[in-house]
């Protein structure tokens, strides 16, 4: 195959080779808000079903209105069209096109942010949001093999006492939830906000995770590592900009959820040559590539891949290590994890890529 080499990035130079090997491998994605999966189509089909009206005349209006400044220029859009969520089928139904359209991109295994307050504060009560998508996830699992875990975000422009609340609700049914993490307007919210809440979660035996770093500054890693304990990092490509932030990142192991389009679309960076990707990656950072709002920023993860790819031509040997960071940092058993980059090995294998060759 050709393209294995040392990464190039002169224009014109991609590997289609390389592009297809990275699209077809198999891979977890790890960061992925299930309500930024509500395409156009799906959010004025459930408006009709729930008679909604929608502040926009059509899909395409809708779909016009997606040209963000900033990240809360994105979460006004993103909670606006969440209101045409209101019963279990509705969740199902968004779960399972998420699901398929993933499944479709390679992805094994999915671990899914939800937002129950943007829910329960407008009348949708919490099992309504959790039985519809446990239905998903489990209809998924049945008709495309896909594995999936539910992580519960709370608000962080909303207050502690209020998560505290939101926990509160979903202590009946602990074991349908694989984790907890923090996302919605990140400045002026730091996680230290949110320390006791997450000490409560981790008392609950769950995993802890929080958006850092993604639109503030990397000091918020260094709180969500200290004080709330997380065990990954969601975006976190601001870390490039503390040399001891980043060390301590990849000293510790300590996974980043890297969504490029999402950062491109809110403007985090001016073009995807300048994403900080490459740079996390040279420092020994264990990053992975994910959709985070896939309806809203572009495309889902292989839609990732591709803007990557044509940005960076990335030999072989770093989508291995993209998508077998992917698998290390799932919240599933050592077991399952092993199968997982089994199987990414074979697939390279196939190709042609010996993963025992690759430079560690
Ligand atoms: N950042 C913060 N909150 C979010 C995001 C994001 O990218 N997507 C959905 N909620
Ligand atoms: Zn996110």
């Amino acid at each position: 195959m050709a393209g294995t080499g040392a990464a190039g990035g002169g224009l014109g130079a991609v590997d289609d080779g390389v592009t297809a090997l990275a699209c077809s491998m198999p891979k977890a994605e790890l960061h992925l808000h299930i309500e930024g999966a509500l395409e156009p189509d799906l959010a004025f089909a459930l408006a009709r079903r729930n008679r909604i009206s929608l502040p926009w005349a059509d899909e395409a209006a809708l779909t016009a209105a997606k040209d963000f400044q900033d990240l809360q220029s994105f979460l006004d859009l993103y909670y606006a069209c969440a209101a045409v969520l209101r019963t279990p089928e509705d969740f199902r139904d968004l779960m399972l096109a998420y699901l398929r359209r993933a499944a479709a991109d390679g992805v094994v295994h999915a671990e899914i942010f939800f937002d129950p307050q943007t829910h329960t504060e407008r009348g949708v009560a919490y099992p309504v949001v959790l039985e519809g998508l446990r239905e998903g996830m489990a209809l998924g699992e049945r008709e495309l093999g896909v594995t999936s875990g539910l992580i519960l975000c709370f608000l962080r422009h909303l207050t502690e006492a209020q998560g505290f609340l939101a926990l509160d609700a979903a202590l009946g049914s602990l074991d349908l939830i694989d984790g907890f993490g923090l996302d919605s307007g990140e400045r002026g919210n730091p996680p230290g906000k949110f320390q006791r809440l997450f000490e409560r979660c981790r008392a609950l035996g769950k995993p802890v995770v929080a958006h850092a770093a993604e639109e503030g500054p990397p000091s918020y890693i260094t709180e969500a590592l200290d004080l709330l304990k997380v065990r990954r990092i969601d975006h976190g490509v601001r870390a490039v900009e503390d040399p001891a932030v980043l060390a301590r990142l990849a000293r510790e192991g300590i996974a980043l959820t890297v969504c490029p389009l999402s950062n491109l679309r809110l403007r985090v960076f001016p073009h995807m040559a300048a994403h900080t990707l490459p740079g996390l990656l040279a420092a020994g950072v264990r990053a992975t590539i994910n959709s985070d709002d896939p309806a809203y920023f572009g495309g889902y993860l292989n839609d990732n891949i591709r803007a990557v790819q044509r940005a960076f031509d990335f030999p072989p040997r770093t989508w291995y290590q993209l998508a077998r960071n992917s698998f290390e940092a799932a919240f599933a058993p050592e077991a399952r994890r092993l199968q997982w980059i089994a199987a990414l090995d074979a697939h390279f294998r196939a190709a042609g890529a010996d993963p025992q060759g690759f430079p560690r």
